[in-house]
Formats: structure tokens, C-alpha cells, sequence
């Protein structure tokens, strides 16, 4: 039986858009925006790249967890961290709250958008942060794939168009 909220949910890899997505579609829905991300945030008083860095990242997971905990199931656009599939947990807790959208784009495109993007990824902080970029996508795609009840490829999208194909899928 279907038991699934009227929330619109964006999982993806760092770079995939689930922000800025995330935001043209709180705009053309009128929508409350909700990034577990900000949310960690603002619970810890802190960037999540501090976060990383002087807590730790299993600290940074059990407070994603928890970011899902008591969400309602109502209609709201649920912006995700790119770890967020990483426990099964929080695809159970995503799907019940609605539609999962995997924001996908292509390897070189996610890494052109991180490295203009200026924020930092403490999980890129790495020698060669191409490589473990290719590496953690190898591993996540499945997870992602697995978890969505859509996929949209956001490689040659704009913000609003990949919005409103969301916006069509969910109907
Ligand atoms: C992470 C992605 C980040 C943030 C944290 C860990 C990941 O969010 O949650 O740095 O494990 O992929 P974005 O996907 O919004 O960059």
C-alpha cells in the first residue's frame, strides 16, 4: 500500500543542484524550503565544514539522522546533503515524505560546479579531489538510483527547468 507524504524530496551527489533546485522549486510551488544541511547548521551554531573538522564526521551523520526525525509529512521541499543515503534509515524516513528525486549530472559537470562553487567539501579536502570525487560517485549512484522514485539530469538543466520537470513528474 502507498503511504507517502505530498513532500517533494531531492537527493544527489555534492554539485547535483539539490540547493538551487531546491529553491526554484519552493519558488514555483510557494513551498516551505527545508536543507538538512541548514538545518545541522544552525543546530550546531556552526558551517558543516566546521562541523566535520571539530566534531567529526560521525557526529555530522547522527545529526543528519536526526534531521529527518519529526519532519511532517507535508507539502515541503526537502533539500538533502549528499551523504544522506548513506543510511538506509534515511531513505526510509525520505520516502515516506514524499517523492525522491535523484538530481544526477555527469562526473566532470558535478566537478566543475563544486570547484566554482567556493564552498568548501571537507569530504574533497583531499589530495586529489578529482579522483575522490570519482570514487565516493562510484559508490553513491547506486545508492541514489536505488532510493529515487525519479531521476532528473540536471548536466544540461537550469535551475527552473529541472524545477519543472520535477513540478511535471509529481504532478
Ligand atoms: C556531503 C555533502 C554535503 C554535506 C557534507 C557531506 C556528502 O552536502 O552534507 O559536506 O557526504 O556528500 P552537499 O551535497 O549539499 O554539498
Amino acid at each position: 500500500m502507498k503511504e507517502r507524504g505530498p513532500a517533494i524530496v531531492l537527493i544527489g551527489f555534492m554539485g547535483a543542484g539539490k540547493t538551487t533546485v531546491g529553491r526554484a522549486l519552493a519558488r514555483l510551488t510557494e513551498w516551505p524550503l527545508y536543507d538538512t544541511d541548514d538545518a545541522i547548521a544552525a543546530r550546531f551554531g556552526m558551517p558543516v565544514e566546521e562541523i566535520f573538522i571539530s566534531r567529526g564526521e560521525e557526529i555530522f551523520r547522527e545529526a543528519e539522522c536526526e534531521s529527518l526525525v519529526n519532519l511532517p509529512a507535508e507539502r515541503a521541499i526537502i533539500a538533502t546533503g549528499g551523504g544522506i543515503v548513506l543510511r538506509q534509515e534515511n531513505i526510509d524516513a525520505l520516502r515516506k515524505l514524499g517523492s525522491v528525486t535523484y538530481l544526477a549530472a555527469d562526473e566532470e559537470t558535478l566537478f566543475a560546479r563544486i570547484s566554482q562553487s567556493g564552498g568548501r567539501r571537507p569530504l574533497l579536502q583531499t589530495e586529489d579531489p578529482r579522483a575522490t570525487l570519482k570514487k565516493l560517485l562510484r559508490v553513491r549512484d547506486p545508492l541514489y538510483r536505488a532510493a529515487a522514485n525519479h531521476i532528473v539530469d540536471t548536466t544540461r538543466l537550469n535551475a527552473t527547468d529541472a524545477a519543472e520537470a520535477i513540478i511535471a513528474h509529481v504532478g
